[in-house]
């Protein structure tokens, strides 16, 4: 269940939306935010992972022979942008454990509010795999543009980017630099504030999966 535009799919399923809500409470504790994080992150790659090219092979059934349906093997990379990304890459890996994985290390300067590379290493032959780029929050867009920008470098040509929740704002500098790359979210948040946090949002998703403040 999702809305959908050419560049921006919004998952409007009941179980997202439900989980989507705890999360955003600022009383939940951080291992139910982690534990909430994991079950989207699954619902979530059900989505992300809806248009994969699908081919058939022959198998026996305890009843006949068949041609069944199987995922045609383009092969997956899956890109988490550090820290936070971390949370949703570990319930997509639960769905694709054989995807590889990437990592790319940005902060957010707190003055500028633009993003620093810190770390850089993602699979080989990253052309040829369908390239999934996962980031809790799209805010500024700064850091997912300067993500993608990084990814495009070396190589990535087919890329989804995949968040919980995106800002107007992001979205649209998504929009303007990377207009080929659709953006999949449980929701599309009313604005940034003037720290550049989403509002009414969730918080810091890093401090708040990881326990920091
Ligand atoms: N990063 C976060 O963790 N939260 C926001 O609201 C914006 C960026």
């Amino acid at each position: 269940m999702s809305h959908t535009d050419q560049h921006l799919t919004v998952v409007t399923h009941p179980l997202v939306q439900h989980k989507l809500t705890l999360m955003r409470k600022s009383d939940t504790s951080t291992a139910s935010f982690r534990q909430l994080l994991r079950e989207i992150s699954l619902l979530l790659a059900y989505e992300v992972t809806r248009d994969l090219p699908m081919t058939s092979t022959r198998i026996d059934t305890p009843m006949q022979p068949m041609d069944a349906p199987v995922i045609e093997g383009k092969k997956l990379a899956l890109i988490s942008i550090l820290r936070a990304g971390n949370g949703l890459l570990d319930g997509i890996l639960e769905l694709i454990p054989s995807a590889r994985v990437g990592f790319v290390g940005l902060y957010r300067d707190p003055e500028t509010l633009q993003p620093v590379e810190y770390y850089f290493k993602v699979p080989s032959h990253l052309g040829e795999r369908l390239t999934i780029a996962v980031d809790p929050m799209l805010a500024t867009g700064n850091s997912s543009v300067a993500a993608i920008d990084m990814l495009k470098k070396a190589g990535a040509k087919d890329i989804i980017f995949l968040c919980l929740l995106a800002a107007p704002e992001g979205v649209a500098r998504m929009k303007e630099a990377h207009p080929d790359v659709p953006i999949v979210t449980a929701s599309l948040d009313e604005k940034l504030n003037d720290h550049g946090y989403i509002v009414p949002g969730l918080g810091d998703a890093g401090d708040r999966m990881f326990g920091t403040k």
